[in-house]
Order: C-alpha cells, then structure tokens, then sequence
C-alpha cells in the first residue's frame, strides 16, 4: 500500500478536486506500563508508534466540516447545529465532530474546512486509533484557524471530543501519548498534574526489540466493561476517604484493603495500586539505562491485569504465555482490554522466533491468526512538510 501521507493527500485530490492546504500526522501508540491508572489520576507511561493518521485538509467558508475518509470512502459533512449537539455525527465522523465541538465549546472560532484522512494505525486493536484521529483533526484545525493552543493543553480538548461529544468515558493517556510523545523516548506522565518527563527507551543501543501481537480477538464488551471498572475504582476511592486510587500508597495498601468488604472490589484496586508502582519502578529502572530490567515488571503488570482487574481474554493471555516460554524477558496486554495488542520485549535477536511460537500457540488453539510488527518509539502529533 502507498505511503499513508500520499493516501490522504490523493484522497483529499478525488474527494474535492484540489490541492489541500497542508497534512497533519499522529500516531498510535502502545503503553509500555500503567494500565487503568490514568483515569485514577496515576502514573502511565506509553510511547508513540510509527504508524499514523495523516489528515490532509483546507479551510472552507462558513462553519461547516466536510471529511472523507479511505475505510469508508462516504464523505460525512456537518455544520455548527450538528457539531453543537454531542452525540449527533456517530461513527467515525463522531470524533472529528467532537473535536470541533470541544474547541467551540472552549470559546475558538473554529475555521470550516474540509478534511481527508488515511491511516495505517488498525482500527479497535487498542492502539489508539480513535485519539490518533482526533489529534491528527485537532492540529489541522488549530493549523488552519492560526488558533493559540500549546501541545500542552491538546490532550485535555481531545479527551473532551471523547468523553463528551463521542460518550466514552476514557482517560488522559492516549490523547497525550499521541501528542506528547517523542521520538526514542516514553511519556512519563502523571495523570493528576499531567506533567511529563520523556523518559529515553532506547531499544537499539540494548540489542533488545519490543514486539507487537495484534490478538485479534474479538473485543467483547469492551465499552461496558471499561465503564465498569472505572465506576468500581471510583467508588473504592469514595470508600476509603480518598479523591483517587492514586493516593492510596503501596505501603498502606493492606491497611486499605481491610478496609474494604468486597472482594472483587478488593482486587481492582490492587492492581490499580501497585500498577503505579510499577510504572514508578520502571522509569527507575529506565532512567538508570537498565532497559533490560523491566522484563519481570511487564509480566507482573499482565499478572495483575488478568487475576485482579480481569480485563484480559483467553487469545491475549495465550500470546503472552507463548511469548515468554519462548524467550520474551516480559510481556503483557496493552491498553484498555477485552482484545487488543500484546506487548513483548525480547532481544532483537529472537524477535522472529518469539512472533512465531505465538502464531504456533494460536495455531493449536484454534485461534485466528495473529499479526505482529515490532516497534520503535516514535514522534507524537505533528504537521508535515
Ligand atoms: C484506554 C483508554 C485510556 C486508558 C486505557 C487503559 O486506552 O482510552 O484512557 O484508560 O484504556 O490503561
């Protein structure tokens, strides 16, 4: 397939038979660690990925949005009314028009335009294609509108796209991963305050290499599920007197846990919990060139994902049993659950041997064949040239 800037650009050529003004990209991305922690206002730590929405596009007049997109070639158009109501553009067109909604909504005259977009990032497979299109559409329109808007305040306005216009009670992490990330580095971010560090994972220079395993499973529930389980940490945290599961410490967390007289409530927060140490031990450990290290971090992050905060399915917990039987030093689901991606870090080396131990496992199973890339971090959110 052609290069995904191309696709957008030739696609805006067909679909308004001119030139765009310009081309922004962002990227998935893949959490490295801190899974469910950044809506209990906790550490998280992704990176971005080389695979990315471009979005080409130029202003049109008066306050109307027209957007092609390759998957589904059906332009969808709306104007302020539309764009006014949450909820009112579904599907795919529902993110760029909630972008447009939480930028009025935050006094910016908002530049009518029109909008083509390609995509290499895979569509449901937790990699934060939804983000990756709201911040490719954001910078575009902030581009094409010369509005004042830092990086830094980006995040908040797309999660709002999300949350409110869309309806998906999501977290901060995957709108700052694809917009804050930088290339050879993972997003330090803490979730309250969201300030961040960018944390330098240098994958090369270790010899090692992290691999990527698309499940493919179904995503079961997963909208329902999510929800749930943001509602038990919320109301655990309302139970022990605390504004969020953040500020339960590691060291308190038995006294915490007496506290509480539901044993699966018990368990959601512990991963939440802990999880936040993990993310705190991994950056340690990075911060310190220890890259290595963190192997036994990943695999007791997936531990928890799977035993207390049951998010994990049977396709994603046998691609990580396979991966590490074949060598990986950690592996574990990443991003919200139910399907998804698996992550390993293996010596760059074996990467082959790993991906295939995986396909062999999902072979016996009887699962459908999984797909795998390995990744490098990449730059968040930007214009083209
Ligand atoms: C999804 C959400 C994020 C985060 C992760 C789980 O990706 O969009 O906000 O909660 O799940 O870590």
């Amino acid at each position: 397939m052609t290069d995904v800037a191309a696709r957008a650009t030739a696609g805006f050529r067909s679909a308004y038979g001119q030139q765009p003004a310009g081309r922004w990209a962002a990227p998935g991305r893949a959490n490295l660690i801190g899974e469910h922690t950044d809506y209990n206002d906790g550490f998280v730590l992704p990176f971005a990925l080389s695979l990315r929405t471009v979005v080409a596009a130029s202003g049109q007049p008066g306050e109307r949005w027209t957007v092609w997109s390759e998957t589904t070639d059906q332009p969808v158009e709306f104007g302020a009314a539309e764009a006014d109501e949450p909820g009112r553009v579904t599907g795919w067109g529902g993110y760029v028009a909630g972008v447009v909604w939480a930028l009025r909504e935050a006094g910016y005259a908002v530049p009518g335009a029109r909008l083509a977009i390609a995509s290499d990032v895979p569509l449901g497979s937790g990699l934060s294609s939804s983000a990756a299109l709201e911040a490719a559409v954001l910078a575009a329109l902030v581009d094409l509108g010369g509005l004042d808007l830092p990086a830094e305040r980006r995040p908040r306005l797309a999660q709002r796209a999300e949350n409110s216009y869309v309806g998906a009670p999501t977290g901060i992490m995957d709108q700052s991963a694809v917009i804050r990330c930088r290339e050879g580095h993972a997003l330090f971010l803490d979730c309250r305050t969201e300030a961040v560090e960018h944390i330098p994972f240098d994958l090369d220079a270790a010899g090692l290499a992290v691999l990527v395993v698309d499940s493919r499973a179904p995503h079961r529930h997963a909208d329902g599920e999510y929800a749930s389980r943001r509602r038990s940490c919320e109301a655990a945290a309302s139970a022990l007197g605390v504004p969020a599961l953040r500020d339960v410490a590691v060291a308190d967390l038995d006294t915490a846990l007496g506290r509480l007289s539901d044993d699966e409530t018990r368990r959601r927060v512990r991963h939440v919990v802990t999880e936040d140490q993990r993310v705190l031990d991994t950056v340690e450990l990075l911060r310190a060139g220890r890259v290595r290290e963190i192997g036994p971090l990943l695999t007791a992050s997936h531990a928890s994902m799977r035993d207390d905060f049951e998010i994990t399915v049977p396709e994603i917990d046998t691609a990580v049993e396979a991966a590490l039987a074949a060598g990986a030093l950690g592996a574990r689901m990443t991003g919200g659950g139910f399907g998804g991606c698996v992550l390993a870090l293996v010596e760059a080396a074996s990467a082959g041997a790993v991906a295939d131990a995986v396909t062999h496992a999902y072979a016996e199973r009887g699962f459908a064949a999984p797909h795998h890339v390995t990744v490098l971090p990449a730059p968040g959110a930007t214009r083209l040239p």
